[in-house]
């Protein structure tokens, strides 16, 4: 909740703007205009916000009985407002109500045997898809925070040194959300054909919005039918959020797709205990596994589990190419 204040008051940009090098308690209190019956709670807050743990201010002090001073650290500087990686969408979306109610009644949830619903739909009436395509206020709230929080690996995976898209005339982004990825791409690579394939509801109007590079198409459609022919295909944050036989439905419609290398998948690899994993990387995959669980009815797989998912669904083989921090890229082959 501290996160989430820090964010609405936008801490982080008033540390920016009046600390060089820090900013002081006292400035920080003037610049945000906190009264002074809230000094001592706001004193609280930045001090739970800069240990070592939560790590989003470094504090100093110049000498004993001065005021405490701050200073950006990395993980703060992600929430300045025009930071070009803003992530400020992600702690926000687990504060949206239909996010933060679900997860306080995962207690029942797991008591109740003949109910398949996830924790999500007990609480919130729809599937977390078909409440993202509601349009009460909540609803369109939460789908923009989701889809600003997808631009999570973008510089990564878009640009054009990537090695993913070499050689490749056209992809297709199979539920690229709102296109940013292969925007991203499509910039990169003028003369490769970009298409997004997701829900209609989600692509609807983004074609006449503008600001798209001329190569990047949407489509609006259902992966579990069909996608559109291309030399390659990306699922980027996907196969996490569905079962095992879904994610075969969804990989064999890209199999039968694909005409040129095959597919990216971009997914967590579940790491093995005592793995060369970081223990950050590995406490946020079971965190994720935890959250597909109970909100999608998803899971995080490890490679037994992804390499059995590939053969059941027709592909010849795959590799795991990369990481990008927890997340892997697993190239798989027609
Ligand atoms: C976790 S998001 C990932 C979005 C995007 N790949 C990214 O990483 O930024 C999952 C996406 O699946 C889309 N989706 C869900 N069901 C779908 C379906 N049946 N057909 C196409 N897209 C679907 C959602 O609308 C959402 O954009």
């Amino acid at each position: 909740m501290s996160i989430k204040c820090a964010i609405h008051l936008r801490i982080p940009d008033a540390v920016h703007q009046h600390g060089e090098p820090a900013a002081s308690l006292s400035q920080l209190i003037s610049a945000l205009r906190i009264p002074p019956s809230k000094t001592h709670a706001f004193r609280c807050m930045m001090r739970v916000l800069s240990t070592r743990s939560t790590g989003f201010f470094s504090v100093q002090q110049e000498e004993e009985g001065e005021e405490l001073c701050y200073s950006l650290t990395p993980a703060s500087r992600l929430l300045l407002r025009h930071a070009p990686l803003n992530q400020a969408s992600l702690p926000l979306l687990h504060f949206h109500p239909a996010v933060r109610d679900y997860c306080s009644v995962l207690d029942t949830w797991l008591l109740e045997e003949n109910d398949k619903r996830t924790a999500f739909e007990v609480v919130n009436g729809a599937s977390f898809w078909d409440y993202l395509a509601g349009s009460s206020g909540p609803a369109r709230e939460l789908k923009g925070l989701f889809y600003d929080a997808m631009a999570l690996v973008v510089p990564t995976v878009g640009g054009r040194e990537s090695l993913l898209f070499r050689g490749v005339r056209s992809f297709v982004d199979v539920a690229g959300g709102t296109g940013i990825v292969a925007a991203a791409v499509a910039g990169a690579f003028p003369e490769m054909k970009c298409v997004v394939l997701d829900l209609p509801h989600v692509v609807e109007g983004l074609p006449a919005a503008g600001g798209h590079p001329g190569n990047l198409e949407f489509v609006g459609g259902d992966m579990f039918r069909s996608v559109p022919s291309a030399d390659a295909v990306l699922l980027k944050s996907i196969l996490h959020n569905w079962d095992d036989e879904s994610c075969v439905k969804i990989l064999k419609c890209c199999k039968a797709a694909v005409s040129g290398d095959g597919d990216e998948v971009i997914d967590m690899v579940m790491s093995e205990v005592g793995s060369d994993d970081d223990d950050l990387s590995r406490e946020i995959q079971l965190c994720f596994d935890l959250m597909m669980a109970t909100l999608l009815n998803g899971k995080e797989r490890n490679e037994m589990e992804w390499k059995g998912l590939f053969e059941e669904a027709g592909f010849s083989n795959y590799k795991i190419v990369g990481k990008i921090g927890p997340r892997s890229i697993i190239e798989v082959y027609p």
